[in-house]
């Protein structure tokens, strides 16, 4: 009964409080499929005002599953610069080739089938199940999961584990407005029950709401381990060239052009005196020493004229330590 309760509420909030989202203005039934797997590939590692440009720009050039199955990797890649986690973007590629071929352009519609999609993991698949196919699923994104701790007041470890949130999950129940009930959730936690100051005075379950009752809002979060990794780059800039070469030594960045780079040991780091720099890349904080050079790596790579920048796809992190490295000595 509460459940229903809570569902009422917020579906009536959301009537009267949602975005506009492009995602979530389809104009038939492929397309709504379409966007709602671009939309959320997307928004996996990133915040909604960021993605919305290149959501708009992404379906403007690949409109359908067809014409992205079909993109070259170098306009894929363009379309994603910037956002990061570049993988997620030829994963999305591949799924739509599969879409394409194996089911007649069509999302399928088990928690199966999709998880067996490139990049579709459990939270993926069940958004998918509930926007697109209204299936009484909620996903746990970040704002559903905060939305949760916040009205049950999850705080010991193994209250906020994942499995222990999927479990408890449930208290939302569920509606036959499940495609709009998840996205009220996630719009509720995004526009009210924000990260830090929340907005209760706008809030229609504050009466259910634990952490509303003992003012307290602190979210706990579970340890994300941070890996530390030392790195020694070898920077050559001259006149209007860069030395860069295709990485296939990493795990990160994968194909992607960086500046010659080897891992060193901690020490190494501290007692050099060239100038030093932290890159944040998902997990690993990179310490990375700037060596930059007169004379050029004797390594495999390619001399890129900066005026041609714009020709190739470029990770922020090599853009990042090109911008520190310009006006080192
Ligand atoms: N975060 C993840 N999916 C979302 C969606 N469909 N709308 C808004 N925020 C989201």
């Amino acid at each position: 009964m509460i459940s229903f309760n809570i569902s009422n509420k917020i579906l009536h909030w959301y009537d009267n409080n949602k975005r506009d989202l492009p995602w979530r203005k389809p104009k038939s039934l492929q397309q709504s499929q379409y966007f709602t797997l671009v939309s959320e590939i997307m928004l996996q590692q990133t915040q909604v005002i960021t993605v919305v440009p290149y959501f708009n720009k992404f379906i403007k050039e690949l409109p359908n599953f067809v014409k992205l199955s079909n993109v070259s990797d170098k306009k894929l890649y363009k379309l994603w610069e910037g956002l990061g986690y570049y993988s997620r973007a030829s994963n999305l590629k591949k799924a739509a080739n599969i879409i394409v071929n194996k089911y007649k352009k069509k999302l399928p519609n088990t928690l199966k089938e999709l998880k067996e999609l490139p990049g579709i993991g459990e939270y993926t698949s069940r958004a998918i199940l509930s926007l697109e196919f209204n299936k009484k699923v909620i996903p746990l994104d970040g704002n559903i999961e905060r939305l949760l701790k916040r009205v049950l007041y999850l705080k010991r470890p193994d209250e906020i584990s994942k499995t222990s949130l999927m479990e408890k999950v449930d208290f939302f129940g569920h509606s036959n407005r499940q495609r709009d009930y998840v996205q009220s959730l996630m719009e509720l936690g995004a526009l009210v029950c924000k990260p830090i100051d929340p907005k209760c005075n706008n809030c229609p379950i504050t009466k259910y709401c634990s952490s509303f009752k003992y003012k307290d809002f602190k979210i706990k979060k579970k340890e994300k381990k941070n890996i530390i990794k030392y790195f020694e780059s070898k920077v050559y800039i001259n006149k209007n060239k860069i030395f860069l070469v295709k990485n296939n030594k990493f795990n990160f960045l994968k194909n992607f052009f960086i500046f010659p780079m080897h891992e060193i040991n901690k020490n190494k780091f501290i007692s050099s005196k060239l100038e030093k720099t932290e890159i944040k890349l998902s997990n690993i904080i990179m310490k990375i020493i700037i060596n930059k050079r007169n004379n050029c790596p004797k390594e495999k790579g390619l001399f890129l004229n900066l005026k041609k920048i714009d020709e190739i796809i470029l990770p922020s992190f090599t853009k990042k330590l090109y911008k520190l490295s310009q006006n080192l000595k």
